[in-house]
């Protein structure tokens, strides 16, 4: 992304443009010298300054070598391009200029830019009568056109070009942090917007950039929302949610329209009394003190938006992805491979599912089970590891280097609560290996082994994906702990209302959804980018 800085001539947009870059750190080049340059190496290195050149070859000549400037000027990145208005008139110069860049308009009072621009003498397109109502036209005709592209303003008029550079600074950086997006809006291509808190009437999610013709139901949802329910055993917390969705949108006859989908949960059992005692303190170990250090006011009920419950909302959007992924014969199982410190060590698929701590090791799945219960009764809780196995993925997922497959996963499944580490492949342990026992040799078109867990160079390589993520002991817990009050004093804290006790059953559908969401938008891009890719592996997949 570049910054492009144009305005009419005279308006300080070189001195500030410069003053800014050294401030900001960046490269910064003028077109206006990239014009000078182009025409010297057709000269054979002999130099003219625009004005000369303009004068001796006239305007065509010049408006061919400001489109090739503006071609020259597009080919950089994070760099300060400074232009004059005149190459910016040009349509086919400022789309490309425009780009995905953040457009700066400098400008000043007629009088300051006349005063500027002749202080060198009259330059060639101003000679003749009338040269400053002229100009003025000019001026006034390009900030007709081009200031509405501006996304920043800024009026230089007399004033000094440090003070200047340093405004200009504060709103980039403004508009930049805007340009992040809404932090409730994830995804490139396959969008999720997820809404609502703990204690208010309901949350929710729109998903947008889901493909028409995709059959879908709200029992598809249900049956995903389900298995992450709270209430559904003695491990987890006992607030009763039927955790009911409705779709609103995005769906006629059963399938998708290629509309947004909104997906709505009510909340049903909020006891915001139980948090009665919570609102003027901070929970040790939960996101209440940093939210009130960002935000000065937060929703203390349930946690308000730090709630588990917004997870839910990215199950229902999951929910979606999972059954075009399903198609392609893609399967994501989760399952914890640790809790408590209690270690798993067989993997009987089928059993996940029918223990509540969703274990695949029947010998070590009631263990788990028991430390869970003895530390609810300890007014304590513990944490643990989930596992994924993804099978069944096509090779070629992934987009270095920003957007590596294994970058977009730990990103993704890190933005929910409680999650801690994100481990691919043989993660940690690997770098206890020698390079000969940790690569994976290939043999007949297939890796031999798979310690790099399915994704080299953030490419998906077609082996089996493994990834663990590590889940905090829930924060919240009846035993007395040390905390602060809004005021700074100590004070003692008992953390009472429904709590899960471990949260890793119910992270465990809630990994493997937010992962359906970055495996689709990976596999969106991916079917833009290489159309033979998608023909190959049945990309989107056929209902
Ligand atoms: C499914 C799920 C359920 C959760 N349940 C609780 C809970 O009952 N009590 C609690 O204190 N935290 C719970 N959390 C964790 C909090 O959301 C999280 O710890 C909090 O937002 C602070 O963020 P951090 O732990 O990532 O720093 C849950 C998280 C998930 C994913």
């Amino acid at each position: 992304m570049n910054i492009v800085i144009m305005g009419p001539k005279g308006a300080g947009k070189s001195t500030v443009g410069q003053r800014f870059a050294e401030r900001a750190g960046l490269p910064w080049l003028e077109t206006d010298r990239l014009i000078e340059d182009l025409d010297a190496c057709r000269r054979g290195g002999e130099r003219r300054s625009c004005r000369d050149i303009f004068r001796t070859d006239g305007e065509q000549v010049f408006r061919e070598l400001e489109k090739e400037a503006a071609a020259r000027a597009t080919e950089t990145d994070y760099t300060i391009i400074i232009t004059g208005g005149g190459l910016m008139m040009d349509p086919e110069s400022r789309s490309r200029l425009r780009g995905n860049a953040l457009l700066v308009w400098i400008d000043a009072d007629d009088a300051v830019l006349w005063a500027r621009v002749t202080r060198g003498g009259l330059p060639p397109w101003l000679e003749g009568p009338d040269g400053a109502a002229r100009f003025a036209a000019q001026c006034a005709h390009r900030r007709e056109v081009l200031r509405p592209f501006a996304d920043i303003v800024l009026y230089a008029e007399d004033r000094d070009p440090d003070a200047l550079a340093a405004e200009l600074e504060e709103l980039v950086s403004r508009e930049l942090s805007l340009r992040q997006g809404s932090p409730n809006t994830w995804g490139d291509i396959i969008r999720v917007t997820t809404f609502g808190e703990s204690h208010g009437p309901a949350i929710g999610a729109v998903l947008d950039g889901i493909r028409p013709g995709v059959p879908i139901s709200e029992e598809d949802i249900q049956r995903e929302l389900d298995r992450r329910r709270p209430g559904q055993s003695k491990v987890v917390t006992q607030r009763r949610e039927s955790d009911t969705v409705r779709i609103l949108s995005g769906i006629y006859e059963g399938k998708t329209t290629g509309a947004p989908i909104a997906m709505v949960i009510f909340n049903e059992d909020q006891r915001s009394r139980n948090y009665d005692n919570l609102k003027d303190l901070f929970r040790p170990g939960h996101g209440d003190f940093t939210f009130y250090a960002k935000y000065g006011h937060r929703d203390h009920r349930g946690g308000g938006r730090q709630s588990g419950r917004e997870t839910a909302c990215r199950v229902a959007a999951g929910a979606v992805a999972m059954k075009m992924l399903r198609a392609m014969g893609v399967s994501i199982v989760g399952h914890a491979i640790e809790v408590a410190g209690i270690r798993a060590k067989r993997f009987v698929r089928e059993f996940i599912e029918q223990n509540p701590v969703r274990c695949a090791d029947p010998d070590v799945a009631p263990l788990m089970e028991q430390a869970i219960l003895d530390a609810r009764s300890d007014r304590d809780s513990v944490g643990g590891i989930i596992q994924l196995e993804i099978e069944g993925l096509p090779p070629g997922l992934g987009d270095p280097v920003f957007a590596k497959l294994d970058a977009r996963l730990a990103s993704a499944i890190m933005t929910i609560g409680a999650i801690k580490a994100v481990e691919i492949g043989d993660g940690f342990a690997i770098t206890r290996m020698r390079g000969s026992e940790a690569n994976d040799p290939m043999k007949n078109g297939r890796f031999v082994s798979n310690h790099h867990g399915g994704i080299l160079g953030g490419i998906s390589s077609g082996a089996p994906v493994i990834l663990r993520a590590a889940v905090k002991p829930t924060a919240s817990i009846a035993k007395k702990q040390r905390t602060i009050d809004l005021n700074g004093d100590n004070v003692d804290v008992e953390v009472l209302g429904r709590h899960d006790p471990c949260i890793v059953p119910r992270a465990v559908p809630v990994i493997e959804h937010m992962t359906a969401l970055v495996l689709l938008d990976a596999m969106e891009i991916q079917a833009r980018l290489n159309p033979q890719w998608a023909e190959q592996y049945h990309y989107p997949p056929e209902f």
